[in-house]
């Protein structure tokens, strides 16, 4: 497999590139292993670590037809300037699409690419009836990319699903690698909340699974009580620091969990847990 380095095609809220560095060590490990991602989110981990065989889901279903039709060798055709009547137009399109039941087309999968690209922050927003309402970004340069014909043969060995994280089976020889909505963070992604249920959820989930897995999330008091109840082993680590909502800069502690099929260790954090 040709291994250049490739970029996430999407901005993406929460993305854990930074994070690489501290999974490489556990995925060289598990290697051989299906790479499970329950939220592939904006695929920086996935294309990170560049597994044989994956499973990605995410419950964003317009990001999984994107990734769809990158597995047929997108190249986006409709005309992409940063200029807001374009994008009003075409966000107006990328909703018609969607009433009409056919966000499922190439034409969707280009629209959502460029509203990606060309609208505030890189949100990804909808209203109650499912609209996409992300404004205009007001970027001073955007470099869209209009071929993606690279990402086909990499993207061709992996399979991706929409849908919640619970809703597909785990198979002997996968790896699990969960990385949920931050608790108490942004969590609209989808349209729909993720909520504290949802995380105990998960984690209950995580602690019933027979394969090696691995989560992240913020290091609130309630996440590490929650992990650390259900025999995870616990690293903390400095994540980058984000910039809060009053513009000021917030230091946040990530938590990885590792069930005990998962080998490897964090390198360099300041203390375990068990
Ligand atoms: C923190 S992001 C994942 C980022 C990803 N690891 C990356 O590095 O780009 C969390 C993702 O969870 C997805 N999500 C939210 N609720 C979900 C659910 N119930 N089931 C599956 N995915 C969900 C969101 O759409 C979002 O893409």
């Amino acid at each position: 497999m040709d291994l250049d380095p490739l970029e996430p095609p999407l901005k993406w809220a929460g993305g854990k590139r930074w994070l690489i560095s501290r999974l490489q060590p556990i995925w060289q490990h598990h290697a051989s292993c299906r790479l499970v991602e329950p939220f592939a989110g904006g695929l920086s981990v996935t294309l990170g670590l560049r597994p044989k065989q994956a499973l990605l889901n995410d419950a964003t279903t317009h990001l999984i037809n994107f990734y769809c039709w990158l597995q047929s060798g997108l190249v986006i055709t409709i005309p992409c300037y940063n200029d807001p009547a374009q994008y009003y137009d075409h966000r107006q399109r990328f909703n018609e699409l969607i009433a009409q039941g056919r966000a499922d087309t190439k034409e969707a999968a280009e629209l959502f690419y460029y509203l990606n690209r060309t609208g505030y922050n890189g949100l990804c927003r909808f209203n109650r009836k499912g609209l996409f309402n992300v404004p205009f970004g007001r970027h001073a340069c955007i470099r869209y990319r209009t071929d993606f014909t690279p990402y086909a043969a990499i993207f061709g060995a992996w399979r991706f699903q929409a849908g919640d994280f619970m809703a597909f089976p785990i198979q002997p020889g996968d790896f699990v690698y969960a990385d949920p909505p931050y608790d108490g963070g942004f969590t609209a992604y989808a349209g729909k909340a993720f909520f504290w249920t949802d995380q105990v959820r998960l984690a209950q989930w995580l602690a019933s699974l027979k394969v090696p897995v691995v989560a992240s999330n913020r290091a609130s008091k309630r996440i590490l009580a929650l992990y650390a109840d259900l025999r995870f082993h616990i690293a903390l680590i400095d994540a980058p620091r984000r910039i809060a909502a009053n513009g000021s800069r917030k230091r946040v502690k990530e938590m990885l969990a590792m069930n005990l099929l998962a080998r490897g260790c964090v390198p360099s954090s300041p203390f375990f847990l068990r």
